[in-house]
């Protein structure tokens, strides 16, 4: 890969995420090939901005890889263990634990890991909370919000009591009800693909499920206002393949209707989430990087690190007039920040600068277009500041 930038603090950036052994002077290209070529495990290569799956620890990758190969001395690959020996049933329970203790969950919720993504999710809660004959609320502030309504509509009345709708998603409703007599209400704390995030959760004395697919572990909640937190791994907790739910089990079982065992959050929770075979890599892979969370300070300190990410970025944004965020100011995602170059025609030309950094990921969704910068907890603020660099070099040249 060939520099394109001058600037001497982007280069200097950039040599510094550049692995170990690889000789001075060489195209970033060419390194990549190089370090393939090697054995050896590989450290991060670029600044990975990708909306999910993402970007993991480097830590993570590197004890995950050893698993791979000898799980903890035992002469055993974790891919060949059984999930009821003696070893996994360790690695389920570590993990259940971490995500109550890093959510500051109350003692008597269930965490348990499933297949299916956070899109069965969206099947799932109808089943375990909607009453026969009952009907359920949600807000709707984009893409996966609209989903999740789709499939409650399939199982019974559903309110839509929010949304965003009317302005493409660009920003989180307020202010509105949550009635009384719905059997429970459903919002996405971060909208993944528009940027927008609660800054604030709704509350309600019916019980409260979010979808925290892309911002779990990013900041401190209130879990104990909240009936159920599920979440697809990819984002800022393991690989894709498996799926957490948090919840209050007292919620549970309260319906009237027959479940599939399958699909019944209170059978998954009784058998300690070993109904069936569970995805034991990805909930691996997703427990090194709880452990890698609660060793850099837990979700509080992951929490001050997103938003002087977010800072940095946003404020590059609304400082450069050739950039231009696009949602409301108050609601901007520390996950996902969302932003236009006002002249597309300049695209192709900050393309060939942000990937001539070593930046990967930074196309918007394909629904929306634009840039999406994924900020997700394992990404560094250098890396955020590469970024920020690529934009003021764009800028100076072009503005
Ligand atoms: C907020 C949110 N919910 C749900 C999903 C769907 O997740 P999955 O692909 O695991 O079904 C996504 C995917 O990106 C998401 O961002």
């Amino acid at each position: 890969m060939r520099m394109l930038s001058t600037s001497p603090r982007l280069e200097a950036c950039v040599n510094k995420l550049r692995p170990n052994g690889i000789p001075e002077g060489s195209t970033f290209a060419a390194s990549k090939r190089t370090h393939a070529a090697m054995s050896t495990i590989t450290s991060t290569k670029v600044h990975n901005y990708s909306a999910g799956p993402c970007i993991l620890p480097q830590e993570v990758f590197q004890k995950a890889s050893q698993a791979v190969l000898d799980f903890e001395g035992s002469g055993l690959s974790i891919l060949e263990m059984s999930h009821r020996s003696k070893p996994i049933e360790g690695v389920m329970s570590k993990a259940q634990a971490l995500v109550k203790e890093l959510l500051g969950a109350p003692e008597h919720y269930q965490v348990v890991f499933l297949g299916g993504g956070a899109s069965l999710g969206f099947h799932m809660v109808p089943q375990n909370y909607l009453k026969q004959g009952g009907k359920s609320a949600y807000a709707n502030t984009g893409e996966w919000a609209t989903r999740a309504i789709q499939e409650a509509k399939l199982a019974g009345e559903t309110l839509v009591v929010a949304s965003s709708e009317d302005k493409n998603f660009n920003y989180i409703p307020k202010g509105f009800e949550i009635p009384s007599d719905a059997d429970y209400f459903h919002f996405t704390s971060n909208n993944t693909i528009f940027g927008t995030q609660y800054k604030a959760f709704p509350k309600s004395a019916v019980p409260v499920v979010c979808d925290m697919s892309s911002d779990i572990f990013s900041k401190v909640v209130n879990v104990d206002n909240l009936a159920l937190i599920y979440a697809g791994a990819q984002k800022n907790m393991g690989p894709a393949g498996t799926t957490v739910y948090l919840f209050d089990p007292e919620k549970l079982g309260h319906t009237g209707r027959k479940l599939s065992p399958m699909l019944d959050l209170k059978n998954h929770g009784a058998k300690d989430s070993m109904y069936n075979t569970p995805p034991v890599f990805a909930i691996y892979v997703s427990m090194l990087t709880l452990e890698w969370i609660k060793a850099n300070g837990g979700v509080a300190e992951a929490e001050q690190r997103n938003n002087a990410k977010a800072k940095l970025l946003y404020n590059a944004i609304d400082a450069l007039p050739l950039f231009e965020g696009t949602t409301a100011v108050e609601d901007r995602s520390a996950m996902n920040a969302t932003f236009i170059l006002k002249d597309a025609a300049l695209e192709p030309a900050f393309n060939a600068l942000w990937k001539a950094a070593g930046i990967n990921g930074l196309p918007g969704h394909r629904s929306v277009g634009g840039y999406r910068a994924s900020m997700y907890n394992a990404l560094s603020i250098e890396s955020v500041q590469v970024l920020v660099d690529v934009m003021n070099d764009f800028s100076n040249k072009n503005g």
